[in-house]
Formats: structure tokens, sequence, C-alpha cells
């Protein structure tokens, strides 16, 4: 089964299984979403069978949290757990600092509430997602629906005195209909190019009215998992200042591989 899988599928699947042993019985663990996360659930939902691991997950969007569900894995609130010990989650591009840019999946919001929330967040990712510096994703910034096309031209506005590459920003579609996200609001996504400085453009953005949350996740993210794709995985801890490879073996599992889209 695993023969079928792409070699960047696998480097998600070994970034993703390498960070479930971070994972301790007891904790209150926050589930990222996206395709990575999604393989995080599926490691992390064999422990809890295999090895009776309790623990309580809060996920970061509705697709998560009924894959968790559906899984086997307790799902909890935020407001019930209060405070995580842990979470885990994909991210759209990371640079040497393990800032990040999130949101492609949508779920920017919920995912920085929960990360910000967690003593510590751990990012899995396959090594195409470095960068040296941040904007060739297109940045998602979660805007309230009411005056979208108002926040947007202040948005533009705003980033001609910031230091990026391209300027341009377009309305996250769904078909011929804008995307709109679990707490029924829409994404534009910022076309940059590379950003300067994250910091400074992550406090700009958020001032603006009608913008809900962006996708820069600045002095969030503790630990990298990078996977690769012949099943080597790089972990760095940028508060330890350590970096630990190793090579994972591809383990055949009916459970883990089944309905995988
Ligand atoms: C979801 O909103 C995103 O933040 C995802 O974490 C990010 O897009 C990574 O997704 P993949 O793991 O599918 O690349």
């Amino acid at each position: 089964m695993t023969g079928e899988l792409s070699p960047i599928d696998k480097a998600k699947f070994v970034a993703a299984k390498r960070a479930v042993d971070f994972v301790e019985d007891g904790m209150r663990v926050g589930l990222g979403t996206g395709s990575t996360a999604a393989w995080m659930v599926r490691c992390l939902a064999e422990v809890v069978r295999q090895d009776g691991l309790k623990i309580r997950a809060v996920p970061t969007s509705t697709r998560t949290a009924a894959l968790a569900r559906e899984l086997g894995i307790e799902v909890v609130s935020l407001d019930e757990a209060k405070w995580l010990d842990l979470t885990i989650d994909g991210a759209d591009e990371f640079d040497g600092d393990l800032n990040l840019i999130k949101g492609g999946g949508g779920a920017l919001l919920q995912e920085k509430i929960v990360a910000t929330a967690s003593d510590q967040m751990i990012v899995i990712a396959d090594a195409g997602k470095e960068v040296g510096a941040l904007g060739a994703f297109p940045l998602p910034v979660e805007v309230i629906p009411f005056g979208w096309q108002t926040t947007k031209a202040l948005i533009e506005e705003m980033l001609v005195s910031i230091d990026v590459l391209g300027r341009s920003t377009s309305l996250r579609m769904n078909g011929d209909r804008p995307f709109v996200t679990d707490e029924g609001n829409h994404i534009l996504d910022l076309h940059l190019g590379r950003i300067g400085n994250a910091r400074q453009l992550a406090m700009v953005l958020n001032q603006v009215p009608g913008v809900v949350e962006n996708g820069l996740f600045i002095d969030i993210c503790d630990v990298v998992v990078v996977g690769y794709g012949d099943g080597r995985v790089e972990t760095r801890d940028i508060n330890q200042g350590t970096v630990e490879t190793e090579k994972l073996d591809f383990v055949e599992s009916e459970n883990l591989f089944r309905d995988i889209d």
C-alpha cells in the first residue's frame, strides 16, 4: 500500500509519524488541519488504539474534528481543554527562524488560536516547505464578509508602504462562490512574492478593520519536523538549538492507509 504513495506523501507521513512521538499519556493535544496534519491524526489514532494512549484532542477545523472522531480520538473544545500541552500542525512555508505562513487550507484562525494556547507547537512539513524568506506562498488573510471589498482595498493601500515584492490580492473562491471559513468568514490571498519584515506585516495587517487574523505565525512554532521522500526526518528545535536526523521505516498498516484520497 505504501508503494502507492508519492515521495511527497511519504515525506509528509514520516514527518507526521515522528511528531507523534512527542505526544505523551494524559496530554491535551491540538490537531492541525491539512494533508500533513491528516497523516498525523492517523498516526496518533494508531497509538491511541494500539498502545492505549489517553489524550484529549482539540481540532482546528471541522474537517480535522470529523477525522479524529472517526478514528476514535477523544475530541474536546478548546474551552473545555482551556490550555494545551502540544499542538502539531502543518504549514505552507517555514523559514530558518521557524516563522510560518499558514492558512492554505483556510483554517488559519482556529490554527493560530490553538497553537498560541499550547505550551509547544510542532510543525510537520515536507522539505519543499522551507524558504529563505516567507512570501512565495500567497499569504492568507481571514476577513469578515461585511465590506470585504473595502477591507481588500485598505490592505492594498497599506501594502504600498510595506517591504514586499508583489502587492496583488485576490478573494479565495470555492467554485463560483467565495470560500467560507469555519467561522463564516472569507479569505483574501496576498500575492507578495517575498516578505521583507514578516513581524511588522503581521502586526499591521491585524490593524486593518475587517481583518480577523492573518496567516503569519511569528514566534509560535518551537519545533519543525521535516520529512523527506526516502524516509529521513530532521527534527529542529529552535529553543534548544538542536537538529536530529533519523530514518523511519514505512510500516504497512491497513488502518493508517485506508480511505486516503
Ligand atoms: C490549513 O489551513 C493550513 O494552515 C495547513 O496547515 C497548511 O496549508 C499545510 O497544509 P498541507 O499539509 O496540506 O500542505
